[in-house]
């Protein structure tokens, strides 16, 4: 059994991880948390059952006292990650980390390098590595399923809702107050790019901007808030209580799965929630659905009560108008990449899908790899130049599990390593030497973006490194 203390009960620390150690009670227990807002450290005390004693109000408190467990899980938000990195590895705790590592390189290079002077495993949340999705890509490309591969194009398709909630009216909206669109979201995508290339980046180049979610482009009639008599509340897919009350664009998910009955359900949890909720007496995961608890209307309050939702959107961020907030991440972006290796690869992010997912093609001297990694459809195909076949690697309906299997891909990861004592971070598939790496590529891609300039990457290793000592 692996022990673990929470730093940021918050809805990665509580909502992923901590739910996993409730369903994995034999692999892992949480025995102190600390987050100065006393409604989530509560909860999750209580969930836990861990002493009041061992319940504190801030990362400095809960890193003052002695080691008190195997891991510590560090889901705080992005700018709040180094101190409490640096802190626990010194106590020496392995260390869960959430992406983004830090916001500047330096800091990332700080954190990666303490690692290894402790000696302490650590893990940074690229949750994507652990998917079975990624996974079954990763062994096809290394079995040389298609031969060499020579380019790699992946995009990450935000959904147009997802991006207002995250990166308009939510928490990563502001590079000051946050990271950058690159750095925040897609250094998931730029570390998938890493591990399949199986190679370091030698160049990087990006362009992106921000382009629809402002003022000018608000449509006549528009209020500032959603719910102080906007014109276009009827039509606009970004009115807050659509959104947030009815829960509608995540139920539309459901919708569209390929098999009826869970097309009936989610319309019925849409359009006669009562229904579903007397389903639940009987099969109580429904219930979620019916109160439509869902993510992200759960991230909105602490209570989920229909009372407080209806407080946040009246009177919080996620009732702002999506073209009067004060976002200033791009809701756009290319970035293009040449690796040692020769492999070249392109990526694209953007804010504006109605199908939200990840697409990726892999091209090889020998055939093609198509993947779509999406909550309503997981699918990889492999095409080969010789013989005129097709085959399906992987083909899965809708998947509302946490990242598709990534959340407990990476928590099954650390408790299995942890539990056999190769503590090591050579057990470590997103270790803190590992994910510096896509980190850079993410700074990379922004300086250039700002600069107008091609960044190589060798040139901002070494500055870092040499600037560090
Ligand atoms: N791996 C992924 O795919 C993934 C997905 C979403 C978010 N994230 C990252 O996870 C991190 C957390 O995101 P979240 O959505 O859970 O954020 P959140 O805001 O819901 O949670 C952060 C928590 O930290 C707490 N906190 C603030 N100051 C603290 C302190 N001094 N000591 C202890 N706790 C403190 C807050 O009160 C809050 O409860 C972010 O860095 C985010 O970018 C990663």
């Amino acid at each position: 059994m692996v022990t673990a203390i929470l730093i940021g009960a918050g809805g990665r620390g509580r909502g992923a991880y901590g739910n996993w150690a409730l369903q994995n009670k034999d692999k892992m227990n949480f025995v102190a948390v600390a987050d100065p807002n006393e409604i989530r450290r509560n909860q999750f005390a209580e969930e836990h059952g861990i002493a009041e004693n061992k319940v504190y109000k801030s990362w400095e408190n809960i890193l003052a006292q002695k080691k008190m467990a195997d891991l510590c899980v560090i889901a705080t938000q992005d700018q709040m990650h180094t101190g409490p990195a640096l802190k626990a590895l010194d106590l020496g705790y392995h260390v869960m980390l959430e992406k983004p590592m830090a916001t500047t390189q330096e800091e990332c290079y700080r954190i990666s390098k303490k690692a290894e002077e402790t000696g302490k495993q650590l893990w940074i949340a690229h949750v994507l590595r652990y998917t079975p999705f990624f996974a079954t890509i990763k062994k096809a490309l290394q079995e040389g399923e298609i031969g060499e591969i020579i380019n790699i194009e992946h995009s990450e398709n935000i959904s147009y809702w997802h991006f207002a909630h995250s990166y308009v009216r939510g928490k990563w909206s502001c590079c000051e107050k946050s990271s950058p669109l690159v750095l925040a979201k897609t250094s998931h995508d730029l570390d998938i790019l890493y591990w399949l290339a199986d190679s370091e980046a030698e160049k990087i180049s990006s362009f992106g901007n921000l382009s629809f979610y402002r003022s000018e482009n608000a449509p006549p009639g528009a209020t500032a808030r959603c719910m102080e008599g906007c014109a276009v509340a009827n039509t606009c897919q970004w009115y807050a209580p659509r959104v947030y009350l009815q829960a509608e664009p995540v139920l539309q998910i459901g919708m569209r799965s390929k098999y009826l009955y869970k097309r009936i359900i989610a319309w019925l949890a849409l359009h006669h929630p009562m229904a579903v909720s007397f389903m639940g007496l009987f099969y109580p995961p429904l219930r979620i659905l019916a109160n439509r608890n869902l993510w992200p209307v759960s991230a909105i309050t602490d209570d989920n009560t229909e009372e407080s939702k209806y407080r946040a959107i009246k009177d919080g961020p996620y009732g702002r108008c999506v073209f009067y907030c004060d976002n200033d991440v791009c809701d756009n972006q290319v970035v293009n990449i040449e690796f040692k290796n020769g492999i070249t690869a392109s990526l694209r992010v953007h804010g504006m899908a109605s199908y939200e997912g990840r697409w990726i093609r892999v091209e090889g001297s020998r055939g093609t790899l198509w993947g779509k990694f999406s909550i309503e459809d997981q699918q990889i195909h492999l095409y080969d130049h010789y013989q005129v076949r097709k085959k399906v690697l992987l083909n899965v309906d809708l998947d509302l599990s946490g990242h598709m299997g990534g959340d407990d891909g990476i928590m099954k990861a650390i408790a299995d390593s942890l539990q056999s004592g190769k503590t090591d971070n050579s057990a470590v598939l997103t270790s803190g030497k590992t994910s510096l790496e896509s980190h850079f590529m993410a700074f990379a891609a922004e300086k250039s973006r700002l600069e107008n300039e091609v960044v190589l990457l060798d040139e901002m290793r070494n500055k870092v490194r040499k600037e560090a000592g």
